[in-house]
This record gives C-alpha cells, sequence and structure tokens, in this order.
C-alpha cells in the first residue's frame, strides 16, 4: 500500500513501520556480523517508539546531541546514553548528570577542548559522580573535534586519566563528509581512511601507556557503505532507520526502504507547478545533510502509482513556507490529489511535526509523538 491511501489530513509525516523494522534490522545486522556495538542516534527520530524497538534489535545503548535531547530518553528510562556533542555549559551539564544520577543511567560525555573537560570534571566533581568521557577525532568533516596529530589530543587524555571522578571511554568521530560523496564507491573511501585514522590514534595513545576502551564510527552512509570496521567497537548511524533523498542519491538505499516520506495534497495548480500543501515549514530546505548539497530539489515527489514504479516522480523545486512548487511532467493531476514525497533530509523534517503517522500495510496507524522536538538546548 501506498501512503497516499492513509486517512489522515495532510500534511503528514508518515512511516511505514515495515521498512522501519528492516532498517533497523539491517543496521543491527551490520553491527553482529562485525562484532561491533550498535548505539543509535536518536536525532533522526526523536520519538520513544523508535528508540525502544532500536533496544529490543539489540543496540547497546543511544546517542544524542544535545542535553534536553538527552532528558527526554533519560526521563523514560533509557539507562545507557552517549551524548556526542561537546558540552561546555556547566548548566547543561550539571542537569544531565543530575538526571543521569536520578535515572540511574550511565552516561558518556565527550570533549575536544581542554574548556569542555574542565566543565566535565568541575561538574562531576560537584555532584560527586564518576562520568565516562571520549575524545572527539576530526576524520575530515571539519567540524569538532581534533585533528590526529594535534598535541592537544593527547593531553586531553592525560587530564581525563589525571582526574579520580573521570574515566576515559575512548575515541570517537563522525565522518559527516561522507554525504557530499558523489556514489557509494566514494563513501567507502571515506569510510575506510576514517577507520585508519583512527586506529593510528589508537596505537599512539596505547604507546603512550592510555589503553583505548572504545572505539566509535558512525555516520549512516559510511556504516552502510563500509566494507571494513577494523579497530573501530562501536558504530552510531541515526538516518539508517528512515533513509531519505539523499541515500537515494549515494545508492545506498532504494526506494522501498525510505521508510520516511511526507504525504501532501495538491491545493492549486498552474502552468508551470502543482502546489502542494507541504512547505518548507514541513519539508525544511534542507537539500541534504551538513549543508551538503548534492541535489537542486527539496524532495521527489510521486503521484498516484509512481511509487510503485508506475508513474513519474516530480521534483519538488520550489519552496514558500506554507507552499510546495512541484515542477509539472507528463503526468495529469488534479486538484485534491495526493501525492507521497521522499525529503532530501529526513532529520529536520522529524524536527518539525508533532507527530508521525507509524502505518502499517493493513492501513491501522498509530500516532507516534515527536516527544524529543526542539530540545536544542
Ligand atoms: C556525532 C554524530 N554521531 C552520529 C551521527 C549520526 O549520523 P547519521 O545521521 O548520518 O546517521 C551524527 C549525525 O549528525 C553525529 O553528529
Amino acid at each position: 500500500m501506498s501512503p497516499a491511501e492513509l486517512d489522515v489530513e495532510t500534511p503528514a509525516v508518515c512511516v511505514d513501520q515495515a521498512a522501519l523494522a528492516r532498517n533497523i534490522a539491517r543496521g543491527q545486522e551490520i553491527a553482529r556480523r562485525h562484532g561491533l556495538a550498535l548505539s543509535p542516534h536518536v536525532k533522526t527520530h526523536k520519538t520513544l517508539e523508535i528508540a525502544a524497538l532500536q533496544m529490543q534489535a539489540g543496540a547497546c545503548g543511544l546517542t544524542a546531541a544535545k542535553t534536553d535531547e538527552a532528558l527526554v530518553y533519560l526521563r523514560a528510562d533509557f539507562r545507557s546514553l552517549t551524548v556526542a556533542y561537546p558540552l561546555i555549559a556547566r548548566e547543561k551539564l550539571r542537569r544531565l548528570l543530575k538526571s543521569a544520577r536520578q535515572n540511574e543511567a550511565e552516561i558518556n560525555l565527550l570533549a575536544d577542548s581542554m574548556d569542555g573537560l574542565d566543565a566535565i570534571r568541575d561538574t562531576a566533581a560537584q555532584l560527586g559522580l564518576r562520568t565516562r568521557v571520549f575524545v572527539k577525532i576530526d576524520v575530515g568533516l571539519p567540524r569538532c573535534g581534533l585533528l590526529p596529530e594535534d598535541p592537544r589530543l593527547l593531553e586531553l587524555v592525560h587530564g581525563i586519566h589525571g582526574t579520580p571522578s573521570l574515566d576515559f571511554a575512548g575515541l570517537l568521530s563522525h565522518a559527516g563528509h561522507a554525504y557530499a560523496a558523489a556514489d557509494a564507491d566514494e563513501v567507502r573511501v571515506i569510510a575506510r581512511a576514517e577507520c585508519r585514522t583512527m586506529s593510528r590514534v589508537r596505537e599512539m595513545l596505547e604507546k603512550h601507556g592510555y589503553a583505548v576502551p572504545a572505539v566509535s564510527v558512525g555516520s549512516t552512509p559510511t556504516v552502510l557503505a563500509a566494507d571494513t570496521f577494523d579497530g573501530i567497537t562501536e558504530i552510531r548511524p541515526g538516518n539508517y532507520v528512515f533513509l531519505d533523498g539523499t541515500a537515494l542519491r549515494l545508492g545506498l538505499a532504494t526506494l522501498p526502504e525510505v521508510a520516511l516520506m511526507v504525504l501532501a495534497t495538491i491545493v492549486s495548480a498552474n502552468e508551470t507547478y502543482y502546489i502542494v500543501d507541504a512547505g518548507s515549514k514541513v519539508l525544511s530546505s534542507d537539500k541534504g545533510a551538513h549543508g551538503t548539497a548534492g541535489t537542486e530539489h527539496f524532495g521527489m515527489a510521486f503521484p498516484g502509482d509512481a511509487l510503485q514504479g508506475q508513474g513519474e516522480a516530480l521534483r519538488v523545486v520550489r519552496l514558500s513556507e506554507e507552499h510546495g512548487f512541484v515542477e509539472r511532467g507528463a503526468a495529469r493531476l488534479r486538484i485534491g490529489e495526493r501525492i507521497v514525497i521522499v525529503p532530501n533530509h529526513a532529520c529536520p523534517v522529524v524536527n518539525l511535526a508533532d507527530e508521525l503517522i507509524a502505518w502499517k500495510a493493513s492501513g491501522a496507524i498509530e500516532r507516534w509523538k515527536v516527544a524529543a522536538r526542539g530540545a536544542v538546548h
């Protein structure tokens, strides 16, 4: 069945529960095959329901980006969390660590500067807590993290070891630059380079007498494309649960594997465009993750049977806040007709929605609250 047949108002962000379950199983199978722990990033779905499915499938814990995002999961009794973000604000750290203590949860933090480490150390000491800290490595995005040859890396690890309230969790990286690749082969090259870089840093630390308990990597493209996880112990993909236009462009997914789609209705038409009721406030204006576009539209729209490959997919070529501009192809569509849109980037689409319409092949739907929506602090 197509989400176009669902008995819901539009615009609606719809999740195909069967495709979702297959994607969760695919991520878990990659982890199992390579002997890795899987700590999925919840920033993609921000729901409790999908996190529960990931844990049931065998995830070792969850990864979050921000303090308040993590708090949603701590309060819902998820007991193992990595906050893969350089938290430097003491108040945010206090909120997070207090909640972890209250909920008897294990928490991993991350540092890529002495300022960050000082804030973690002071807060943990004030609360009388022991905390585990990853050191982040920049493998090429370049965003957060220290370059492998940066002398501050050794100082940070030394600082963690020298602090009784802190334990060194290991090394962590995110190869987000893989999103700018042209195809899966290029992503695979980036994934191999990340493995080599992380192994080099681990060996350097071991030479200095520091054991490295975990080496954690993860972006959806690299996890899906990689042919080796040499020296890696953990993966943290997020987007793999839904996939999107970017995964399709990179050749890492096929259309039936995309679990999240936006259902919209044609509300007007002119000579050039069909106008639908999903604009930038639903689809986001994102052309791809990390601002690395590689695409010149805002999503692919599938009218009628086009999802089943029996018609033409049309491009969403412009957006106003409340309107999407779908280019008119040969298809003759009428006002009131529903179309299904595959967004370029699923994660910001979810963060714009109050709920996800989680549908089953029977047509039954569940409404899953986007519980950590807007938790940007
Ligand atoms: C630190 C970190 N880890 C993991 C992820 C998950 O990556 P993806 O969304 O490609 O699955 C992200 C995504 O931005 C991230 O920033």
